[in-house]
This record gives structure tokens, C-alpha cells and sequence, in this order.
């Protein structure tokens, strides 16, 4: 794939626009850092966005959204949020909040979790993208898995290259450092530092937030114990089925549901957590999951099955 680099004008703005619309990838600027765009709520665009990356984990992602009123569609408001979103948005803030059943995102995004992190970013670029896109877009950073955050579109070039449709040249970020995250779900938390200072929330709150510690089970949202697992036990690597259970296929096997018949690993990604579910209401004595290549998006895929397969509490 040959990386598109694309300029802010209106013209380049709609072909980034068209190609989130066919489920490509588009990094983009905000005022923080580059994103890594895909359509929120498109399965195998969020799919790519951890191919791209070379995430070994489906960590929740943030969706970008170009107001308040498009915010409300998917999380279920409350005042708090009504409060710092007066404040701060358009701004470097992301708020963690309820996810709407009635979202109609793709599982991938939030990680299967409850709750959704969204904000509506500053930059006039980010801001025309949303507008002529006219949907969710969930976007990382746009850095390989385990790199710093690009502020440039070169240094976004330099890591991804070849591995995303497109980027939109827009400049340097000037905030530079990555949105400031407040969970909003329970007690008003501060999640992550970043580019909206502590101090300028507790002054719109008019009270002091919770500070998570890094020891919290919370701070990292990959290894949530609330992450959904299904009742019945997991079993990896199966290559046979042991009386009652049910199959979970990958490949060319038989399966009561197959995560990718042709042995695409992004396309098992995308079905990952839609088939967990429906496994689920299949009443199976215990689901046996065939075995996963444990490279790409395989690592992400085994690190959640591992998840779902582990004993429980
Ligand atoms: O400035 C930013 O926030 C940039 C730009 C592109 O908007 N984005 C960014 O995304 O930094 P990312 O994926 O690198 O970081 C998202 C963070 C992760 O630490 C993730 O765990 C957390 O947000 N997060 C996402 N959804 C969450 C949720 N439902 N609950 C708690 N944390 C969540
Ligand atoms: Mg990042």
C-alpha cells in the first residue's frame, strides 16, 4: 500500500473523507498529536487501526466527534460532563462516559468495555475532516505500538508508512502531548495527564478529581476485571472438541461459528468480540477456540482470548 499524503485543502479534505467512508485508514492532525483514523463504526477499519499500529492488546480507543450534540448520539450524558465539555471542547480533553446501547459502534473501539472515551478535538483540520466525514472516528496516536506520539506528518510517514491509506499533512501540533482524560462513568477521575492541566478542570468542576493510582487495576484498561468473558469455560488451542463444547473456528475447520473461514487475521479481529457474544447464547458446556497464529493482529487476539479463557474469581 502506498501512503497518500494529502494537504488541508478542501478538495484533499473530501478524498480523506471518501477513504475513511470506504473503511481506510487516515492520519490526521489534532491539537495534541496525529491520530490514526477509521470509521468508529466500521469492525474491520477498527481492526486495521491495531494492524497498523502492531497493538499486541485491544486497548479502547478514543472517538473523535465534531460537537457535543453528535457526542450525545453515542454516551449517555450527565451534568459533570455538560460542565468541563462547556469548558474545554473543542480542547485537548477526552471524557470516558457510559456507552449508549444504541451507539452502533464497533466493539473494537470501546474493547468490548462499557463505557466510551470521546472528545471533540480543536484543530481546523480535524474539525473539517469530521465535518465532511460526518461520522465517528475512533483514532490512537498515529505511532506504531510502543513509539512516541507523531506531531508532524513526517513522523508519521517515518512510522507507518505503507501501513495506512493516507495522512493529512496539517502541520505541527501545537499542544503536542496527548488529551487529558477524565472518567466520568463513577466519582469524576482524572485517568490520564495530558494536554488540559489538572488544575483548569478543577477549577471548571469547582472541585477537587480523583487521582487514579498507577497500581490501580484501572489504569491499564486492557486488563480490566469488568471485561466481558462468557459463561461457559474457554479452552485454547483445540483441535478437537471434547463432549458439549462448541467450536470457535479459525481456518478451514467446521464450526459452530468460525471467526475467519479464509484465516485472515484482521477479519478475526473484527469478528472477535460480535462471536464471543453470540457464543455465549449457543448454552455450550464449554467453548474450545481453534488455534490462533501468534503473530500481527493474532498477538491481540490470543492476549484476549487468554482473557476470557483464564479462571475465574
Ligand atoms: O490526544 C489524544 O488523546 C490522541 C489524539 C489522536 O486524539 N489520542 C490518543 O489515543 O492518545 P490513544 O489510543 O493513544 O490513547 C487512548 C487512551 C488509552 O490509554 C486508553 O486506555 C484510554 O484512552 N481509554 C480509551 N477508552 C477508555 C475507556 N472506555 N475507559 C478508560 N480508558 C479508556
Ligand atoms: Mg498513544
Amino acid at each position: 500500500m502506498k501512503t497518500e499524503i494529502l494537504t488541508a485543502d478542501a478538495s484533499d479534505i473530501d478524498r480523506a473523507a471518501a477513504r475513511l467512508n470506504r473503511g481506510e485508514l487516515v492520519a490526521f492532525p489534532t491539537e495534541t498529536v496525529y491520530g490514526l483514523g477509521g470509521d468508529a463504526r466500521d469492525d474491520m477499519a477498527v481492526a486495521r487501526i491495531f494492524e497498523a499500529k502492531a497493538r499486541p492488546q485491544f486497548n479502547p480507543l478514543i472517538v473523535h466527534v465534531d460537537s457535543v450534540q453528535t457526542a450525545q448520539r453515542y454516551v449517555q450524558w450527565c451534568d459533570t460532563a455538560d460542565r468541563l465539555a462547556s469548558a474545554f471542547w473543542p480542547g485537548p480533553l477526552t471524557l470516558v462516559l457510559p456507552l449508549r446501547p444504541d451507539a452502533g459502534l464497533s466493539a473494537l473501539v470501546t474493547a468490548d468495555l462499557p463505557t466510551l472515551a470521546i472528545r471533540v478535538p480543536a484543530h481546523p483540520v480535524a474539525r473539517a475532516l469530521l465535518t465532511a466525514f460526518d461520522g465517528p472516528v475512533a483514532a490512537p496516536s498515529a505511532n506504531p505500538s510502543g513509539k512516541i506520539s507523531p506531531t508532524t506528518a513526517a513522523h508519521v510517514i517515518a512510522g507507518l508508512s505503507g501501513r495506512i491509506a493516507a495522512v493529512v499533512d496539517g502541520g505541527a501540533c501545537n499542544v503536542g502531548l496527548e488529551s487529558t482524560i477524565v472518567g466520568l462513568s463513577e466519582t469524576p477521575t482524572l485517568l490520564r495527564p495530558g494536554g488540559l492541566p489538572l488544575e483548569a478542570l478543577e477549577a471548571a468542576l469547582g472541585a477537587p478529581l480523583a487521582l487514579r493510582g498507577s497500581d490501580d487495576p484501572l489504569s491499564a484498561p486492557g486488563q480490566m476485571t469488568s471485561h466481558y468473558a462468557p459463561g461457559a469455560p474457554v479452552r485454547l488451542n483445540a483441535t478437537d472438541l471434547r463432549p458439549g463444547e462448541k467450536l470457535l473456528g479459525f481456518g478451514k475447520v467446521e464450526a459452530a461459528m468460525n471467526l475467519s473461514p479464509s484465516g485472515d487475521l484482521t477479519e478475526a479481529a473484527a469478528n472477535l468480540f460480535h462471536h464471543l457474544h453470540a457464543m455465549d447464547t449457543l448454552n455450550a458446556k464449554g467453548i474450545a477456540v481453534s488455534p490462533i497464529p501468534d503473530h500481527g493482529l493474532g498477538r491481540a487476539i490470543n492476549d484476549r482470548l487468554r482473557r476470557a479463557a483464564a479462571p475465574r474469581p
